[in-house]
């Protein structure tokens, strides 16, 4: 298929262009690169030795969408394009609720114009709140406590109702658990500005020495050792759901959790991560963080049997991974 991949400069959709690329899809990248680099396409041709078409446009501009559309005979459009970080959805919502809902609304409008009727979102986990665990995708949805997790509650439902008006339709809607790690290559992976907030990305700075310790948010929730839990998932394994998603596309509204079902403390990932590693990671525990839940996995049966598809990459390989891309490829002063 020829795939539209919005976003593919970013962490995970470059990750899902080396997989659709090495799957025999033709991948056309839109992306502003408001949070990424042009040199992740190059790399992204590197590992698969394979073409991509590149644009740099924002997804928010019809005018600009038509180029693309009207240049590309496309088959079906996988969306990453959006802001992800919570704490800044805080600060700025009405960003938040711009660009994560505006490009969600003008990429479908681009689709009926031009007859695309294969359109995968990337949804979150955030969308269940703190819920009973494991999570399954047809339990109640609970508000967020933030902007950005609402961003993906209301493009899911948008995508819902302009499926339910458009019965010949196929909407995918992927809610994500906790990504981490890199292509095993080492050449692309997660490379967030400024200070990490999220928890892998922070143990990598503090195991090269750029930040003194890590701060464990809380060692007192109802869980194995008192610290948070999550489903962090490979982010190839992840990647590959998406190729996994496109082999069995079906008219309608389909929404598949993509998590291992397994959870992991925090200091189940440092102890983990130092083992993978054969590296220290100093930690402190500090006060809880505000807006995080005890315990967050999958209920991954569905996304296993209709999709056939089950995370192959363990903690080891994860925390192996992450380490890799940040020792080679972040540490190099002329990438990055
Ligand atoms: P990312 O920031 O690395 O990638 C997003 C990409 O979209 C970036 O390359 C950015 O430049 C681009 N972009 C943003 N707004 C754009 C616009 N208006 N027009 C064109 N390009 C635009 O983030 P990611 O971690 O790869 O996340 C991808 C998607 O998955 C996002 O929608 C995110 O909300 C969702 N998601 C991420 C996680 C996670 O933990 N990383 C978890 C659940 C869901
Ligand atoms: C994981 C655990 C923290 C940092 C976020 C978004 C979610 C999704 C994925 C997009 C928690 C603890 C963290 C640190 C710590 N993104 N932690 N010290 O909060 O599960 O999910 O990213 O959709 O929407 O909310 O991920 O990596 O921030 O935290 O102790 O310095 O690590 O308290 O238990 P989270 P995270």
């Amino acid at each position: 298929m020829n795939i539209l991949v919005t976003g593919g400069a970013g962490y995970i959709g470059s990750h899902t262009c080396v997989a659709l690329l090495e799957a025999g899809h033709t991948v056309i990248v839109a992306d502003n690169l408001c949070n990424s680099k042009a040199e992740t396409i190059d790399k992204i041709k590197q590992i698969t030795n394979k073409e991509i078409t590149f644009y740099q446009i924002d997804v928010t501009n019809e005018k600009a969408l038509d180029t693309i559309f009207s240049d590309n005979l496309i088959d079906g459009i996988i969306h990453f394009a959006g802001l992800k970080a919570v704490g800044e959805s805080v600060e700025k919502p009405l960003e938040y609720y711009y660009n994560n809902l505006v490009s969600t609304m003008v990429l479908s409008k681009a689709c009926r114009k031009y007859g695309v009727k294969n359109f995968v979102f990337s949804s979150s986990a955030t969308v269940y709140g703190d819920n009973t665990v494991p999570f399954v995708e047809t339990i109640k949805l609970m508000p967020t406590t933030n902007p950005y997790g609402e961003t993906k509650a209301m493009s899911e439902r948008i995508l819902t109702d302009i499926a339910k008006a458009n019965p010949d339709w196929a909407v995918v809607l992927l809610r994500y658990f906790n990504p981490v790690g890199a292509h095993e290559c080492g050449l692309i992976g997660e490379a967030p500005n400024g200070t990490p907030n999220n928890l892998m990305p922070y143990i990598t700075k503090v195991a090269k020495g750029e930040l003194k310790k890590l701060r464990i948010f809380g060692n007192d929730y109802p869980t194995v050792d008192g610290t948070g839990v999550r489903d962090y998932i490979h982010v190839m394994d992840l990647a590959e759901g998406h190729v996994a998603a496109l082999n069995n596309l079906t008219e309608g509204v389909h929404i598949y959790n993509l998590g291992t079902g397994q959870g992991t403390s925090v200091l189940q990932l440092v102890k983990a991560f130092e083992e993978a590693n054969a590296i220290e990671v100093p930690y402190e525990v500090v006060e809880r963080r505000p807006g995080d839940i005890a315990a967050c996995y999958a209920d991954t049966s569905k996304a296993s049997i209709e999709l056939q598809c089950v995370a192959k990459r363990d903690l080891l390989a994860m925390c192996r991974d992450a380490w890799r891309f940040e020792k080679e490829s972040l540490g190099r002063k002329d990438e990055n």
